[in-house]
């Protein structure tokens, strides 16, 4: 079997160990007779599943009590939504640091004035800026953690007196950091978690409490919370990917590992950019440098795009950037692993040596 290196953006590769160990699932969970996806959500196994990952989470993320955690279809743009809908009385506040903070607010903006706390955009969302302008009478300020299309990463959290909702999407359990600051933390799980389709939310009681409830019952948390991520048929496939996830990262050594890992695998292609004379390029500033996402130019759009075929033709897929800002971006979420990464950075030293 040929596996290529894949750093796509999400949805991303999982562990190939982990793939492997699914089969046996797809036709037999847990001695049933039925494959995980012919399982009923109603059965003890399912639900006995759901626990365990939540239980999961908490170990992983040393989460107190004072959290709930909920599971939800609709991905990341369905939390753009249900952020929003349900806790934006008066007005929200929102850190512009890129696309996706961006469509975040744009929605929210359906409930009630939204607002920018700060941008990034007068350099091009190379940083992360770390004032906060917070008006009077703000429900919350939202922000998310890494961003997945310019490549920049929160190193230092905001200190607000208002509630904070983190996007994690695309670097949720790829740091050990204190999970208990946040008021709200979400994350579709197809970059570093698991496969499409359904995204975790974990929020705060005393958040959860300020909830509408006026609102279609479908798109309250509180519903979510009340009937544990089973009001209506769960997407029992994904929420077992995460699973599956949570327990490979578990017996890598928990969230310390992980970051050591992700550390080594950034490092190695960060060090080709640096030491590359202006080769290549780095979009982010180095203090907001993602681990997640390293983004970067060439000369120009003509070479860029010759590294892309060049780098697919040596195995190398999903190096291309983001649609709405070109050049290159190379992801590289928990299940890539360090020799895919040193494999990219012999390949972009080879291709600076001939092109340089
Ligand atoms: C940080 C971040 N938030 C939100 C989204 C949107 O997620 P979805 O495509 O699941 O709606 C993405 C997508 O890549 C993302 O990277």
């Amino acid at each position: 079997m040929k596996r290529v290196f894949n750093f796509n953006a999400g949805p991303s590769p999982m562990p190939l160990e982990v793939l492997e160990a699914m089969k046996e699932d797809l036709t037999n969970f847990k001695n049933t007779g039925m494959g995980i996806t012919e399982i009923s959500h109603r059965s003890k196994e399912f639900q006995d599943m759901l626990d365990e990952t939540k239980d999961l989470l908490r170990q992983l993320m040393h989460l107190s009590p004072d959290y709930e955690i909920v599971f939800i279809q609709g991905g990341g743009t369905m939390q753009f939504l249900m952020t929003g809908y349900n806790f934006l009385h008066t007005r929200a506040a929102y850190a512009d640091t890129g696309v996706w903070a961006h469509k975040a607010r744009n929605t929210a903006a359906f409930f009630g004035e939204t607002y920018d706390a700060n941008s990034a955009q007068d350099k091009d969302y190379s940083y992360i800026p770390d004032t906060y302008d917070i008006k009077d009478g703000t429900d919350y300020l939202y922000i998310c953690a890494n961003n997945t299309i310019y490549g920049t990463e929160y190193w230092k959290f905001p200190e607000v007196k208002v509630p904070l909702i983190c996007d994690m999407s695309s670097d949720i359990l790829s740091r050990d950091i204190d999970f208990n600051r946040f008021d709200m933390i979400w994350a579709g799980i197809q970059k570093n978690l698991g496969a499409a389709g359904v995204a975790l939310a974990i929020i705060k009681k005393s958040l959860l409490e300020t909830a509408r409830t006026d609102i279609p019952e479908f798109l309250q948390y509180q519903t979510f919370v009340k009937k544990d991520s089973t009001y209506n048929t769960p997407p029992v496939f994904c929420i077992y990917t995460l699973n599956r996830m949570l327990h490979w990262i578990k017996n890598m050594g928990g969230l310390k590992a992980i970051e050591e890992r992700n550390k080594v695998k950034a490092a190695l292609i960060y060090d080709v950019i640096d030491e590359s004379g202006g080769f290549y390029r780095g979009h982010a500033e180095k203090d907001a440098r993602s681990r997640m996402n390293i983004t970067f130019n060439l000369a120009n759009e003509a070479m860029e795009k010759d590294f892309v075929e060049k780098a697919k033709a040596h195995d190398f897929i999903g190096v291309k950037g983001h649609r709405l800002v070109g050049g290159l971006r190379v992801s590289l979420y928990n299940a890539v692993t360090p020799e895919a990464a040193e494999a990219l950075s012999q390949f972009m030293k080879e291709y600076e040596r001939v092109n340089g």
